[in-house]
């Protein structure tokens, strides 16, 4: 792009430099798989085998990301929201079921569950900002199918306790992890830990391919239920209209072959991305961890975690708030999106068919309500939270403030010193 034009669009917030670390480092990678689809500018994720137009790079995406989870089977669909939605489908959960989901996450967990016309039981977070096993053990009554952990920030949420739960009550667990691609927990990938794993591949992701998701699971019967959902009800990789071998009502929500091929070069690039987050992240905290009044969140796997953030954890309220003003940004609580108490529509009940509204569901008994400051100790840990970024740069997560995957040692060191001085101050 011609420089005046990129500073006009950067000026304008046409452009913004902000995203998850995959975004700012594409390059002769993606350029290539992408100019190999453009080649024959055949787009669509099916072909021929001998058709050399067909190039395969969502199907070869789809086999190494499930090559690198580790897990049987992987999906390629065009969002992490419709990669929920698949796993909610593929696991039959509908109108009546309740499933516990943090209040402490995207609004899509959420969403899915009540599109998928069940209902979503909000739960505390600990200090780890994931769901709190003890919370969620509370919460179960004899409605719930399902718990939806959500790896928060790339951070493992504590899946021992969690799948403890579940095996005890006989609970379906569905990983949302949006914002973990890459992680682990004891040495197990995210989403292969419990029955399915919904993923995103939006720009704030640590891989990304501007949109996009995916869902992996070991289970050849919600894999097929799972394929078939994101594609009107076809048995996986058709090689046509199977009139007559459909098993499920489905949508549309496949991936093509250029999202396909920018996946693929990311997928590539993920060991990468998570050890330059790693390095920074650890020098970063070193420098600042013994600096009066800074502490950290939980990390429930050091190693395994994605380090896409370092979230500072405040003694009290005011001392964050203060120091979020300092650094231009704001307490978690306080930074959009991703907190249930900023999410009117949940918390309303706005849905599509709002004067029929589908998750109330008063045929099971109950009316369930929400509302703002319903999750107290949630709130109290949020509102003593701010999010430094280390790769992931998204102001909708309270995280302009820090470093990116390109940042310098003396970034990382003037970043550190930002911090101490301002903690000396307040
Ligand atoms: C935790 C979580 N779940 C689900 C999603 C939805 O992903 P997408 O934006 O790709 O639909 C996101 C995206 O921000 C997320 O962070």
């Amino acid at each position: 792009m011609e420089l005046n034009r990129f500073i006009y669009l950067y000026l304008t917030g046409v452009i913004n430099m902000a995203g998850g670390p995959g975004s700012y480092l594409f390059g002769e990678e993606e350029r290539k798989e992408l100019s190999d689809v453009m080649e024959t500018g055949y787009l669509f994720r099916y072909g021929s085998e001998d058709d050399p137009n067909f190039k395969r790079k969502v199907v070869t995406f789809e086999k190494e990301f499930a090559q690198y989870s580790g897990v049987k089977y992987c999906v390629a669909v065009s969002s992490g929201t419709g990669a929920l939605m698949c796993c909610l489908a593929a696991l039959g959960i509908g109108p009546g079921d309740e499933v516990i989901v943090p209040g402490y996450t995207f609004i899509a967990s959420i969403s899915s569950i009540i599109l998928s016309k069940a209902i979503p039981v909000l739960a505390e977070i600990n200090e780890s900002l994931t769901i709190d096993p003890d919370d969620v053990r509370k919460r179960i009554t004899k409605r719930t199918r399902a718990i939806m952990p959500v790896h928060m920030l790339g951070n493992p949420c504590d899946m021992d306790r969690i799948m403890e739960i579940a095996k005890e009550h006989s609970l379906y667990v569905i990983e949302d992890c949006c914002q973990a691609a890459g992680a682990s927990y004891k040495g197990r990938k995210v989403g292969t830990i419990g029955d399915i794993g919904a993923f995103s591949l939006n720009i704030f992701k640590t891989i990304t391919a501007g949109d996009g998701g995916m869902v992996i699971t070991n289970d050849y019967d919600l894999y097929e239920r799972a394929f078939g959902f994101h594609d009107q009800g076809h048995k996986p990789n058709r090689t046509g209209v199977e009139v007559g071998n459909r098993s499920i009502v489905g949508m549309n929500m496949r991936m093509n072959e250029l999202t396909g091929a920018v996946a693929l070069a990311q997928v590539r690039k993920t060991d990468k991305i998570l050890s330059l987050m790693h390095g920074k992240k650890g020098k970063l905290k070193k420098l600042i961890s013994d600096v009066p009044g800074v502490g950290f969140r939980v990390i429930n796997d050091e190693k395994g975690e994605c380090a896409t953030l370092l979230t500072l954890l405040f003694k009290d309220k005011e001392t964050a708030d203060k120091f979020g003003a300092k650094i231009g940004s704001k307490t978690i609580s306080h930074s959009g999106w991703h907190v249930y108490n900023n999410m009117e529509q949940i918390l309303e009940k706005k849905t599509a068919t709002e004067y029929n509204c589908p998750y109330v569901c008063e045929a099971y008994g109950r009316n369930i309500e929400y509302h703002a400051h319903m999750l107290p100790r949630t709130d109290s840990i949020l509102e003593r939270a701010i999010n430094v970024s280390i790769g992931v740069v998204d102001k909708g997560l309270g995280a302009a403030f820090g470093l990116d995957v390109n940042s310098t040692d003396d970034e990382i060191y003037n970043t550190a010193e930002k911090i101490k001085s301002i903690m000396k101050e307040i």
